[in-house]
């Protein structure tokens, strides 16, 4: 019980900020002079970033937990020969994508200027961070449906 209130909260912490900031904040950004966007853009990554990376890792842990010890994938035959065992996987392989693509964030966000400026792909580049982040979020979210279905 606790474990999966935990585990739900760290979800919501972590799916929701990816979202929110990949469909929000970060667009919202291009509409500021490049010099304060990149500002805004420090000062949020020294909050979010942390924020993402404990809530990600909590996830991921929780999630292992929860379909291992407090769950039924207690043996590799429940792993690999069981749809419940596939779908554990899926969302385990799902999350690890998701953690390198958030590590790799400061480089992408780096390149969004070049020099004071935007540069010209900016807006390009933040709408194919977003789709692939929001696709990671609802895969993970239909692992978790299936998974409550035993599925
Ligand atoms: C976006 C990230 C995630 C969110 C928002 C999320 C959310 C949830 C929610 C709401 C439940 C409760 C479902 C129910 O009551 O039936 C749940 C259950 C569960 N989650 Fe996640 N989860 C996420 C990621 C993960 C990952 C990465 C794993 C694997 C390591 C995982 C493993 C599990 C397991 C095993 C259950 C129990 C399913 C069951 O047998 O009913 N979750 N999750």
């Amino acid at each position: 019980m606790v474990v999966q209130g935990l585990h739900v909260l760290a979800g919501v912490v972590w799916a929701g900020g990816q979202v929110v900031m990949g469909v929000a904040v970060l667009p919202a950004l291009l509409r500021l002079p490049p010099r304060e966007a990149r500002v805004l853009l420090d000062a949020l990554g020294a909050r979010v970033g942390p924020l993402m990376a404990l809530s990600g890792m909590a996830v991921l842990v929780l999630g292992i937990l929860r379909g291992t010890w407090l769950g039924p994938v207690r043996s590799l035959h429940v792993l690999l020969e069981t749809p419940y065992g596939w779908t554990f996987t899926a969302a385990i392989a799902l999350a690890v994508v998701g953690a390198v693509h958030g590590s790799r964030s400061e480089a992408r966000l780096a390149a969004l200027f070049e020099g004071e400026a935007f540069h010209p792909a900016a807006g390009r580049r933040l709408a194919a961070d977003a789709g692939f982040v929001v696709s990671v979020v609802v895969g993970l979210v239909a692992c978790m449906v299936l998974m409550h279905f035993g599925l």
